[in-house]
Parts: C-alpha cells; structure tokens; sequence
C-alpha cells in the first residue's frame, strides 16, 4: 500500500547499471548499458512499481592517479570534471537515475571501510603474500590470466615476477554455496548462456582467493587497520549498490526497501565479478543476493573504422544533437537483441531513423490527425459499427501492453519495440486497406470513416504510452497532436483496453514528428564532424591568448604540426598468417612480423581480401595503438587502408621491394 495516496502499489524495483570508470570520452557503449537501464526503470515506474534507479562513477585506482598526474590536477579534482560532464550526458540522455553514487563520496567510503573491517574480523579477508606480474613502466600488476601473449595488456612490453603484501577474500570458502545458488536460480544469471560459462570455466575448476588491497598506489580507499593498503577494487566498486542505499549508515531505510536488487545490468566482461565475487561478499555479510544479473553485449563501432574516423561520430552527444535523444534511444535498443553485440553505423542509425520513425511513426500520427481536420474540422468522430479488418487491429492493440510486459521482463528491449511497430506497421496498412479518402466522399462513407479514424486515433495513444519508456521525449507530441491532455490516458492502465480516447476531442496537427533525413548529405557532414567541439562542458575555458590564437585556427581548420604527426610511429610489417574471425563478416585476424616482434591485428578487411591473398605481403602497420579488443580479440595495432566508402572499395597499403619488417616509416 502507498503511504501518500493509499492505493496498492505493486510494489519496488531496484535496478542498476554499472558504476563507470571515469572517462573523457563517454560514447555510445556506455549510453547503450545506461539507456537500456533506464527504459527498464521508467517502465517499471509506469506500471506502478516504487522504482529506485541507481547509477554512478568508480574513481579510484591507479590508472586515474596516473592521468590526473598526466594532466597536473589532483585526482579528486579530474574525477570531479568528469562527474560533471557525464552527468550533463546523461541529462541530455534523458537518464532518470535516482541516485548517482560516486566512489569518493564519504556515504560510500566509510561504510566500504566498514565491510572491509567485518570480513576481516570475521577471517573472511586475511593478509598474505600477491605473486603476480609487474609491467615496471605502466608500474602495474597484472595476473597470469591477465597478461597478452605474456605481455603487459596495457603497453605491450615485457613484464617480470613480483610479489607484494596484500588482503584476500576466502572465495573458495563460499563457491559451493555459490554453486548451489546458481543451479537451484536459473533465472540468477541471464541469459543462461552466461550461467554455464560461470559454472564451467570458473567455478566448478575451483576458486582461487581474490587480492583485494594493493600498496603499489594510494589513489583508493585505505584499509582502516593498515592504512599503507588501499582497498582494490571490487569490494569497492561492488559495495556501491547497497552504500547508495545506506546500508550500515544511520539511516538504512533505503536499504531495507529495496535490498535485494532485482536486477543488476552490466556488460558481459563484468558478468564473472557480479555473479562470483559480488554474492561471496554479500553471502559473507549475511545479507540476500540480487534477483538477476544481466550481462548484455557490446556495441562495436563500425567495424576496423572505430580507431580513427569513428571518434567524431560515435559521439552520443553529437548525435543527440543531430538527430534528437529519443531517435537514438530507440536506435540503441532496436538495433540490436541486448544480449548479443551489435554493430555501430551511421548508416544504419540513419536508416532507422528514416524508416521506423520519419515514415513508420511519424507519418502514422500525422496522416491520422490531418485527416481528422480533413473529415471532421478537427474534432475526433464517435466509433460507429465495427468490422472484422476493424476487430483485428484492435485484438493487436489490445494484446500488446501484454506482449511488451512479457518481453521487458526478459531484457528483450529489440523485441519488444519490434512489436510495437507491428501495430505502427498495422496502422499503415489499414490505412491503405479502408482508403479514408475515397470514404470521405460520400455521406455512406464518411459512417464507416468514424470507425477508421476514431481506431487509429485510439492506437496511435496506445503506441504514445507505450514507448514513453524507450523515448521519453516523443509521447508528449503525440499527445499534443492527438489532444490527449488527461495523465489518465496517458497511463499504463489506460492501454488494456481498447477506447480510452474521448470522441470530441480536438487534434492539432504539429510539426513532422521525426523530420526525413538526406542519406548522402548526412553521411558526409557526420564524417566531418569535430567531436570536441559539441562535447559537454565541464566549465567554460578561459579566451585563448592572442599568440594561441594562430594555433587554435590550424586546429580548427583540421591542420597539424610536425610534433602530431611524428606521434604516430608507422613501420613496415609483413603478414605471416591471416584468418576470419568468427561471427564477423568483416574483420580478418593477422598475424604480422614487425621488427622481430609478432603481432596480432584485427582488421576490418575480410569484404575486400580473402586470409590467404594477404599473407606473405608487406604492409603498414600504426605501430603504437593502443591495442583494442574485437569480438574477443585484442588488436595490437591497425593497417594502413585506402577506402572509398561510396564505390565499396578498399587496399590495403604495401610496400615496394625488400624492405626489412620493424623499418620505421616517415
Ligand atoms: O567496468 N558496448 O566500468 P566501465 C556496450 N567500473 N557496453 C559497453 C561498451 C560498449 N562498447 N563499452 C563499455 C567498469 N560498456 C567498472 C564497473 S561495477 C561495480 C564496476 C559497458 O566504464 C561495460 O560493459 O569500463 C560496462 O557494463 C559499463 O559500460 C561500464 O564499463
């Protein structure tokens, strides 16, 4: 029962996504984890359900002391110009979070330092000896598991055998449990395919006991008892979704609300520390673990693109900008089933946008309103006498909130629009079926144009409400259009049933829902776009002196000066082996030589080459890329390429003659 207004309530949801390492550059991936977060929230809102929503950054560790020092600022200062622009990101995002959690935040630290205590007391956490592999000029530890053909994964460079002191958290003690939990709760880890990779490739071989301090930097929270150790990192980030509740503070009402989470949403990579070490803690301190865990895919960014000309349009901000945050929400979730990992293109957001939401939606609510001004000065007519093609469109509309309900229960955000647009799609077709405009000239016609007008009418309500959830912003039109003002009709429980809008309600008809796109032109200015300049801003910057004036214009012209170019270090590699990757139709996997180094680089290329053309050829290879992973491969590096998007082609560059492999080239 809801204590203000004494109606029953369904009850409270508590969803979450991951709390964010702090980044100058959000793009799209993060707002696809954040967006299909909030469409599942502000659903759960409109049913009725006391939704907490919670989201937030994970500043600590040593890779943002180090970039803080890069950039001559202290880390709370460079984690707090973050926190600013993200925010502004997720404001322009539409993202309705109810708590933002920073891991800085004194509600978050002391009680981390708290739990810490109490495992410790418990003999959950003891001190014993780290032996891993140290990475001297990234000043890194890295795990076994976690090096890159025995490399450092960060910079590539050999590392060597290290030990340090440091606190354990007793995995093993809690894995059958673990075990026990996973098996007797299918629905604990989805999609299921997840739950079996837990099981088989880590808990059933067994558990080791997890490092959870480090001395190697301080730029974390201290261990209460042995402050030289710093507390890393998942029993500090992971405590974030109950220390956002006040679990252990003085007031920990949240906590008892809404504790346990019924869904956790993270990215696949962090499946493993949300469904292995986050239960062990919470079964540690006695307390119930979430309902769900969801690992969802990645987003990858237009393929071998992604490296250079993707930075400017990947942007979620620019694209906002461009195209609206409704229209790249609905491309986030429709695009692609959330488990899997999809393909960024602009061409494909532009074709959505085109098809789905100019000619699907958008012409479906401004046929239906104009013709009410048509026909009937504006004023929607009474339903008259049903017919069958009338009773099949309303079974659907009927049948749908249900069908969504279903479908958002499994994460199913691509299906779920889908069938939505199966009415959208409906609606057009009887239009086309019953032919209003031939109806509309006689007076026998005009009876039987009451019942198509007032039906798509009533629909096209029914679709406003239903995607508020994915398109916050776009509802409001419809209703605009449709003269729907009362908050009753623009309810959940309005939609079960077919003929919620009044008759004699007046339609206005409005600007294009979701203006059509130029292709061809967009493609072009989107490939020019400089990405810094439609970046939120933390703060303005002061006005540029005089003499940097010059330098500023070059930068904005697009020019650089030798010291840019000589960044880049490009060197000769020959190809020794080539193969597909799997589930992708355009990247190749390559094995290359360069300067007795063996590489391995993930290029967008298999459209253009078949593997064995390539091997044996002599190549150019952007030597110090940082490496990437694609479809589960790390990339160390990227080849020179001449594409002509618009003719389908691409070369790869080569060079002539005998050149040895690892020669630099400038
Ligand atoms: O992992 N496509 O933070 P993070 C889809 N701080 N999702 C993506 C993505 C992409 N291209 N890139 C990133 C962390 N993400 C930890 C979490 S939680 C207690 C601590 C998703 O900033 C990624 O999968 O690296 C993850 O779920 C989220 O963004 C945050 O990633």
């Amino acid at each position: 029962m809801c204590e203000t207004c004494n109606k029953a309530g369904k009850g409270t949801f508590y969803v979450t996504t991951p709390i964010y390492y702090p980044s100058d550059n959000l793009h799209i991936g993060h707002a696809y984890c954040t967006t299909a977060t909030d469409t599942l929230a502000r659903f759960k809102r409109l049913q009725g359900y006391d939704t907490f929503f919670l989201t937030g950054l994970d500043e600590h560790g040593q890779k943002i002391e180090r970039k803080a020092a890069e950039k001559g600022v202290s880390p709370q200062a460079y984690v707090d110009e973050i926190c600013v622009n993200t925010k502004k990101l997720w404001e322009i995002m539409d993202i309705s979070y109810d708590d933002f959690i920073r891991t800085t935040e004194e509600r978050h630290t002391k009680i981390v330092q708290k739990i810490f205590e109490k495992l410790y007391q418990q003999g959950d956490i003891y001190k014993s000896e780290y032996e891993g592999w140290y990475c001297t000029p990234c000043e890194s530890f890295w795990t076994e598991h976690q090096l890159v053909d025995g490399k450092c994964p960060d910079c590539g460079r050999p590392v060597e055998k290290a030990h340090e002191e440091s606190y354990f958290l007793r995995l093993s003690k809690y894995a059958p449990r673990l075990i026990e939990h996973i098996k007797s709760h299918p629905e604990f880890i989805q999609p299921e395919s997840r739950a079996n990779e837990m099981l088989n490739n880590f808990l059933l071989p067994g558990l080791e006991d997890l490092c959870v301090s480090r001395t190697s930097f301080s730029w974390g929270i201290p261990v209460t008892f042995d402050p030289k150790h710093v507390i890393y990192v998942w029993v500090d980030a992971l405590s974030n979704y109950i220390t956002a509740l006040g679990y252990l503070s003085e007031d920990d009402s949240k906590f008892r609300k809404y504790w346990p989470a019924d869904v956790h949403i993270v990215g696949k990579e962090i499946v493993r520390f949300h469904t292995i070490i986050w239960p062990i803690i919470l079964m540690a301190l006695g307390l119930p673990l979430p309902k769900q865990v969801f690992g969802h895919g990645w987003l990858v960014m237009d393929g071998q693109k992604m490296s250079k000309s993707i930075g400017n349009v990947v942007d979620p901000v620019v694209l906002c900008d461009r195209y609206g945050s409704d229209a790249i929400r609905y491309f986030l979730l429709r695009e692609m089933p959330f488990g899997a990992d999809g393909n960024f293109t602009n061409e494909a957001l532009l074709a959505r946008i085109n098809s789905d939401l100019a000619n699907d939606l958008g012409n479906l609510v401004s046929r239906t309103v104009a013709m009410i001004e048509k026909y009937y000065g504006g004023v929607l007519p009474e339903m008259g006498q049903r017919q069958e093609v009338d009773d099949n469109l309303i079974a659907l509309a009927e049948a749908l909130p249900g069908k969504v309900d279903e479908l958002l229960g499994k994460m199913q955000f691509s299906t779920a629009l889908a069938e939505i647009w199966k009415l959208i799609g409906e609606c057009n077709r009887y239009i086309d079926l019953t032919q209003p405009w031939v109806l509309g000239r006689s007076e026998e016609g005009k009876a039987r144009l009451n019942t198509v007008l007032y039906a798509l009418a009533e629909c096209c309500r029914i679709v406003g409400v239903l995607i508020a959830p994915f398109m916050p912003k776009t509802p409001a039109r419809i209703f605009a259009q449709l003269g729907v003002e009362e908050a009753a009709l623009q309810s959940w429980d309005s939609v079960g049933r077919f003929g919620g809008i009044r008759p004699g309600t007046v339609v206005h008809k409005g600007e294009a829902l979701f203006p059509r796109i130029d292709v061809k032109k967009e493609m072009e200015a989107l490939a020019a776009l400089n990405p810094k300049k439609d970046a939120p801003k933390a703060e303005k910057k002061p006005e540029a002196k005089p003499e940097d004036k010059a330098a500023q214009d070059e930068a904005e012209q697009g020019l650089i000066g030798i010291e840019d170019f000589a960044k880049v270090q490009l060197k000769v590699a020959k190809v020794t082996a080539a193969e597909a990757v799997k589930r992708s139709d355009k990247l190749l996997k390559l094995t290359v030589q360069c300067g007795g180094q063996t590489r391995t680089v993930v290029s967008g290329i298999a459209k253009h080459y078949a593997p064995e053309d390539l091997v044996g050829k002599t190549v150019v290879l952007v030597a110090n890329l940082k490496p990437a992973k694609l479809k589960g491969i790390v990339s160390e590096g990227m080849l020179l390429a001449a594409a002509d998007d618009e003719k389908g082609l691409l070369r790869l560059l080569t060079v002539d003659g005998d050149i040895p492999d690892g020669t630099e080239i400038g």
